[in-house]
């Protein structure tokens, strides 16, 4: 698969209407087009058209059956592709635009190519204002993107990944700079039992478990957050079945003190050729070959911001092993903690 893939840079989506215009008839024709939103880059498709979806696995080298979300520029879209509620309209009103995804019980509309044969689709509204242009001028469909990287990379923060990952395998890419956040959105499902409606927290993101709580009470995490899935075990989600971001380099996250695990980094820089993916305030007590500055210790939102661009990096270092410190359980520590632990293949070293 090679095609043409144009590369355009937009700064201010008011002064590029017509690239804009192009991106969206290409869309509505069936291509694909990459764009930037607060979260990671996107790569986008018709979300109402089966061959827009095989196209999408197509170019990312994903499996058909692990669905893709739809993006829309109002919230109150969603209704035309699925059966949204009134809790789904009290998250949109509390959280939309912004970095959360929905699911919900799927229209007709949506084919089950894009929810990977499943009856729900995952719907969200990207506060960006590429993105936002991009699905105003799209209007009458929702665009369909997963993360814009080949399957087994970390999601693309900057173009420059997204160019290395799928030039020559999709129409056009959209370059809009950094994306803001640089973790995929917060996902949750509406559920009910017995007690009630509650939310089941799929993948954290940058919409903490706790700010959810603000809109309803009851917020379960599911177990695939935290830990492996168990040989044969079904996920709640499908992309939790896969390992997603797979440095080449092993990547082990040290757990222990500030200070052993700074004495553990010093002696294995003695002993070793390691990447480190450390805090800022560790640069000065660290010799600086293939030291990566992941931001300050007790800064979660740098931390986010630059993990995936420093795993790439780090991973080009051509060290035996990366470092990287395990993150804290709750805030936005669970999203870095849930993306870290699978990039480390759940490898998690107590130091001392
Ligand atoms: O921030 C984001 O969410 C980015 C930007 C581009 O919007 N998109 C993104 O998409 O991360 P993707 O495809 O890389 O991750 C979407 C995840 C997958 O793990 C998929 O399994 C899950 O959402 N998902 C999609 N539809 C679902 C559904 N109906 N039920 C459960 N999980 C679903
Ligand atoms: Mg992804």
């Amino acid at each position: 698969m090679t095609m043409q893939t144009k590369v355009i840079k937009i700064t201010d989506p008011a002064e590029s209407a017509t690239d804009l215009k192009e991106a969206a008839r290409i869309l509505r024709e069936g291509g694909l087009v990459v764009f930037p939103t607060e979260t990671v880059y996107g790569l986008g498709g018709n979300g109402l058209s089966q061959s827009s979806a095989e196209k999408i696995y197509a170019a990312k080298g994903r499996p058909s059956n692990n669905p893709l979300i739809i993006h829309v520029h109002d919230p109150a879209e969603a209704d035309k592709y699925a059966h949204a509620g009134d809790l789904y309209d009290r998250l949109a009103a509390a959280f939309m635009p912004g970095p959360l995804t929905v699911i919900l019980p799927k229209r007709e509309c949506i084919p089950y190519a894009t929810t990977g044969g499943l009856d729900t689709v995952a719907v969200r509204c990207p506060d960006h204002p590429i993105a936002q242009a991009l699905l105003k001028e799209c209007g009458d469909f929702p665009v369909a993107a997963p993360s814009a990287n080949l399957s087994g990379k970390p999601s693309p923060t900057v173009a420059e990944h997204v160019i290395t990952d799928l030039s020559g395998r999709v129409d056009m890419i959209i370059d809009g700079g950094e994306s803001d956040i640089g973790l995929e959105s917060t996902i949750v499902s509406i559920d009910h039992d017995h007690e009630g409606e509650y939310l089941t927290l799929l993948r954290p993101g940058a919409i903490t478990a706790d700010a959810l709580t603000c809109v309803c009470e009851r917020v379960v995490i599911a177990s695939a957050v935290l830990e492996q899935l168990k040989e044969g075990e079904r996920p709640l989600s499908p992309g939790m079945m896969y390992k997603h971001y797979a440095p080449s380099t092993p990547l082990v996250l040290l757990d222990g003190t500030p200070e052993d695990v700074l004495a553990f980094l010093q002696k294995e820089q003695a002993d070793r050729s390691c990447a480190i993916l450390c805090y800022f305030e560790e640069m000065p007590h660290l010799k600086h070959e293939n030291l990566f500055p992941v931001g300050g210790k007790d800064d979660l939102a740098t931390q986010a911001h630059t993990l995936f661009s420093l795993l790439r990096e780090a991973d080009k270092a051509g060290a035996s092993i990366m470092y990287a410190h395990l993150p804290p359980l709750d805030g936005l520590g669970l999203a870095l903690y849930n993306r870290m632990i699978r990039a480390a293949a759940h490898t998690i070293l107590q130091v001392p």
